[in-house]
């Protein structure tokens, strides 16, 4: 969802000289408020910043766009040039390009109950702090995964890490579950990928408390 200029066809983004009126801008911020679907447009016109607030698909009458820088191309965790629109989808399409290592897989559950104890995304949220520390990618790559119930609703938010033992993942950390991660802050969660990330037991930075024991019923 986005703002257009006058023509009606052509988004306005940041970085743009424009003209609107009389007068030459540039767009210093072509932003979208989700929670109140506007955007938010903040241009340069004569050293004055200046704030608009639409929403989504106003068309700006009589602001024109100028010229546009090319933007570099989007780039995948891959390596790979990105489709248009997209997070990471790569343009040339190899239906036998192997998949992308890791060294720990970890469950996010997402099922309703476990959805709703986690209120925020929570994969998004882990994926944000696992780019900072540059472990999104690598040897020491941890990938993130959502799921749906494990048929475990009382722990929730339930979470489990997957060891790649067939490339470096440690054993020690192989088939572990969590409970409650809906309540862990991020620094527990730092903690924790930093073990992964040093092949430290997951024993010796979360609490006993934090797992969910398992057992042979029958
Ligand atoms: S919803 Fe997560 S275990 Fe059931």
């Amino acid at each position: 969802m986005c703002a257009y200029y006058e023509n009606g066809t052509e988004k306005i983004k940041q970085g743009d000289t424009a003209r609107y009126l009389t007068r030459e801008i540039t767009i210093l911020e072509a932003k979208h408020i989700k929670s109140s679907k506007r955007m938010r447009i903040v241009y340069l016109a004569n050293e004055r910043e200046i704030t608009l607030e639409v929403p989504y698909k106003t068309v700006i009458g009589a602001m024109d766009l100028v010229s546009r820088k090319p933007t570099p191309p989007k780039i995948n965790e891959m390596g790979q040039e990105v489709v248009e629109g997209y997070a990471c989808k790569p343009k040339d399409f190899d239906a036998t390009r192997p998949i992308m290592h890791f060294k720990y897989q970890l469950y996010i559950c997402e099922g309703e109950r476990c959805a709703k104890a986690g209120k925020v995304d929570k994969s998004a949220q882990l994926r944000a702090i696992l780019k900072r520390m540059g472990l999104n990618q690598g040897q020491h790559r941890i990938k993130i995964s959502r799921t749906g119930c494990f048929g475990a609703c009382r722990f929730r938010q339930v979470a489990q890490c997957v060891a790649n033992t067939q490339a470096n993942g440690n054993v020690a950390n192989n088939a572990l579950w969590f409970r409650q991660t809906h309540q862990w802050s991020e620094a527990q969660w730092e903690r924790l990928f930093e073990a992964l990330r040093d092949d430290t037991p997951l024993s010796e930075v979360v609490d006993e408390e934090a797992y969910i024991p398992m057992r042979v019923y029958g």
